[in-house]
């Protein structure tokens, strides 16, 4: 980062609630609506649980990106994550492994995964641990078919998660933030309200107190995760959540946690929740 863009940064933060005033204005205009392939309408507008007070609405990151970027993710055929998703269905057919077997021997079709990116992450209670998506896919890899994981932020793992998360597009998000999740959810939750590294910003400092503002080049979203694993226009690739995370922090200048570490598991749960409600939206396309 660039030390003009730093100082516009610290500016930005101290002139949050100035710049707040902006951020409305944005609702007052006609909004577009997320339909893809013109039938299936994506929620992207929804009113937080109460337990999330710093949001009084949770909003798509679709709703920010600009009429070019939103139109990629009007249409299948136009979605460039697409193409990922049918590589994707290419490896759950296929026969992999010291025992041959593939996603569908076990799991028959794809559409059987329906629903369940609405719920991760989630507490396993084999493990006694908060699972992502990704533990359940290298779970399945190593336990139910003698394969090595995958790595957390692969190619292959980031393609499988955004084809098992189209089965549930259009779906809110659901995740449980109870029971032997809240600890995680606590965590999550300090994370997200920490300022951290040379800039002294938290998550909340950019995705809470100025969304709908703009950074550098950027108008700013809530930071939400309902729409993982994205397409990006700046990388040409699928992105998942961990991976988009580790860059918002290394934007701070903090050191950064590893994708897939307990940390960010943390802080998925915390930030899959404010966008409880949200449609899965499974590839997205973002900048
Ligand atoms: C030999 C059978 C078998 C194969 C092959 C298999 N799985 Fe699974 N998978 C399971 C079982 C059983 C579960 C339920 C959880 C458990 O008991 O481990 C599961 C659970 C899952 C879940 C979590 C679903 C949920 O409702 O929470 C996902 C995601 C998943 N598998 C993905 C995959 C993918 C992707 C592949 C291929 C790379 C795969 N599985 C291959 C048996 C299999
Ligand atoms: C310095 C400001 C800043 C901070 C601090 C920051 N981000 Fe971001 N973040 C951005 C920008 C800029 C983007 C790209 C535009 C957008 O979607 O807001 C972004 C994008 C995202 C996205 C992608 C949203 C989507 O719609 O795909 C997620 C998720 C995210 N941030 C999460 C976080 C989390 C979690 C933290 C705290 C660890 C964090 N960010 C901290 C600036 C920030």
């Amino acid at each position: 980062m660039k030390i003009s863009n730093l100082h516009r940064l610290v500016q930005m933060a101290a002139t949050a609630s100035v710049a707040m005033g902006l951020a409305v204005s944005a609702h007052a205009q006609e909004e577009p609506k997320l339909i893809i392939n013109g039938e299936q309408e994506m929620i992207t507008h929804a009113i937080p649980p109460a337990y999330i007070d710093g949001l009084s609405e949770s909003i798509s990151g679709w709703v920010f990106r600009t009429k070019e970027t939103q139109a990629l993710e009007l249409d299948d055929f136009d979605n460039p994550g697409m193409i990922f998703v049918d590589q994707a269905q290419e490896l759950w057919d296929k026969e992999m492994g010291p025992e041959n077997k593939s996603c569908a021997s076990c799991h028959g079709d794809v559409s059987s995964m329906k629903g369940v990116r609405t719920v991760m992450p989630k507490f396993n209670e084999k493990a006694g641990e908060l699972w992502t998506l990704e533990d359940y896919i290298n779970d399945s890899l190593t336990t139910h078919m003698g394969m090595e994981p995958w790595g957390y932020t692969s190619t292959e793992m980031t393609a499988m998660a955004a084809l098992i998360g189209n089965q549930s597009r259009g779906m809110p998000m659901n995740v449980a933030i109870d029971g032997p999740a809240a600890p995680y959810w606590a965590k999550g939750k300090e994370m997200y309200y920490t300022r951290t590294g040379v800039l002294e910003l938290s998550c909340a400092s950019c995705h809470e107190d100025n969304y709908g503002n703009y950074i550098r080049a950027d108008h700013l979203s809530q930071g939400q995760i309902n729409g993982m694993p994205s397409y990006r226009m700046k990388n040409a690739k699928l992105n998942g959540i961990h991976a988009r995370f580790k860059g918002c922090v290394k934007d701070t200048k903090a050191e950064t946690y590893k994708p897939g570490g307990p940390e960010f598991h943390a802080l998925e749960l915390y930030v899959a929740s404010r966008g409880n409600g949200l449609s899965v939206e499974s590839p997205s396309v973002r900048n």
